[in-house]
């Protein structure tokens, strides 16, 4: 598979100095949250939602991209598109893929109203075949409901679990199951989980639910909170119960994560990152949106969730540079260290009081720069972009969120991509 984010596709990349280098996204547009991941035959398959008539949040198909290596992708034609008079008319939205015995087969959910779609392939995940009528065609009538949307399906024994997000009026997000034989008769089994408008929002978007280590992972990206949370408890007899409750991303940018399942077995995960610019200053360029780099998700000892860089990223590689300092106070240049495509790990030891952390895209007088630090007193890592850009249309804020460094050692591994800043603390909090 050759590499096709060259300059000649991605005459953005030349042109426009936030236009990411290595993270993916499409060629110009709009693009939104990742669908439909799974590997096929040793090919990694990344759709997602995308615009192809601007850099807005409309008419939304299903673009897709392909890879071997999970660092190098290759656009491939748009998958879905909205067929006028039929079940996804007002968009091709949210959703999964699944391999039925040998057929690629996407889940997804039309609109409008919100109801669920299957499309199948059978020329090897190029083109989509789209069955006419939906599978699952209206949400549950003795509920009722805000939104029916993002269902994520996974096979379990002879039978096939779908989740699909929603929110109950008067009580908050929810999640409910279906089950089927064949992915298109499905029955209703009941709400699986069911939040606190006040704690956890009032719909629950792009569900994902899987086993990690001995426990269950909840995914979720709630309406209003504008970030993604993870629950980790236990699936039994329909019902999840929740454990504890932690921002999947404590960045404020990253929505709508996908997980999936390798065929080495490992869990990984992608999300939407959202612009922090204004709508005319992305219409201006041409593109909104950019998908993390792939993460990949394990358990810690502990039981906490631990989340890292998936190996693979190390082929971005080009030339290396260590430095150990002993005399760091203030903000202390590292000379010649520039560059708006960077892999930075940076491991300190920060004891228990101290404050520990780096400056990034840092103009020379310092009037510019987007800094990550670690308090060990309050125990917070946290990312401050007030000065990230002198541009005042632009996001300026202070996100943290709670990393307790047990001895003392700090490790902040950093990817600086142009715009996009993706920031892994001890592989717990990102
Ligand atoms: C999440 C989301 C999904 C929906 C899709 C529409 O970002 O709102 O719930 O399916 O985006 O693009």
């Amino acid at each position: 598979m050759s590499q096709t984010t060259s300059d000649t596709i991605r005459p953005l990349l030349a042109r426009d100095p936030h236009y990411p280098r290595y993270h993916f996204r499409p060629a110009a547009n709009w693009l939104n949250d990742p669908n439909g991941l799974i590997q096929w035959e040793g090919v990694y398959h990344l759709f997602y939602q995308y615009n192809p008539n601007g850099p807005f949040h409309r008419t939304i198909h299903w673009g897709h991209a392909a890879s071997r290596d999970l660092v190098h992708w290759e656009d491939l034609p748009i998958a879905l598109t909205p067929t006028p008079g039929g079940p996804d008319a007002g968009g091709c939205w949210s959703g999964c893929a699944v391999n039925d015995n040998g057929v690629p087969t996407l889940i997804y959910t039309g609109v409008h109203p919100q109801v669920q779609c299957l499309a199948v392939s059978h020329d090897g995940l190029r083109s989509w075949e789209k069955l006419p009528e939906p599978v699952i065609p209206a949400p549950p009538a003795d509920l009722d409901l805000d939104g029916f949307r993002d269902p994520y399906v996974w096979r379990e024994g002879d039978r096939w679990l779908c989740v699909i997000g929603t929110g109950i009026k008067g009580a908050g997000g929810a999640v409910l199951l279906y089950e089927s034989a064949d992915l298109r008769h499905w029955t209703y089994q009941g709400p699986i989980c069911v939040g606190d408008p006040a704690v956890n929002g009032r719909i629950w978007e792009c569900p994902n639910l899987f086993p990690i280590g001995d426990r269950w992972l909840l995914l979720l990206s709630p309406i209003p909170l504008r970030r993604s949370i993870y629950l980790l408890g236990s699936f039994e007899d329909g019902t999840f119960r929740p454990g504890s409750q932690t921002d999947f991303d404590a960045g404020g940018c990253l929505y709508a994560p996908q997980a999936m399942r390798d065929e080495t077995g490992r869990r990984l995960v992608w999300g939407w990152l959202w612009e922090g610019r204004s709508a005319e200053a992305c219409q201006r360029a041409g593109w909104n949106g950019v998908m993390s780099l792939p993460r990949q998700l394990d358990l810690n000892a502990d039981g906490t969730l631990r989340v890292f860089p998936v190996p693979e990223l190390a082929a971005l590689r080009g030339t290396h540079r260590r430095e150990i300092r002993t005399d760091l106070a203030g903000t202390t240049p590292i000379d010649g260290l520039t560059g708006d495509a960077l892999e930075l790990i940076a491991e300190f030891d920060v004891g228990n009081r101290g404050q520990a952390g780096l400056a990034v895209r840092r103009a020379p007088d310092g009037e510019e720069e987007t800094r990550v630090v670690y308090d060990a007193a309050t125990r917070r890592l946290s990312i401050d972009r007030t000065r990230s850009s002198v541009d005042p249309n632009v996001e300026r804020d202070i996100r943290s969120a709670e990393l307790a460094v047990s001895d003392g050692r700090l490790t902040l591994h950093l990817y600086l991509d142009r715009s996009v800043l993706e920031v892994f603390a001890n592989e717990r909090v990102t």
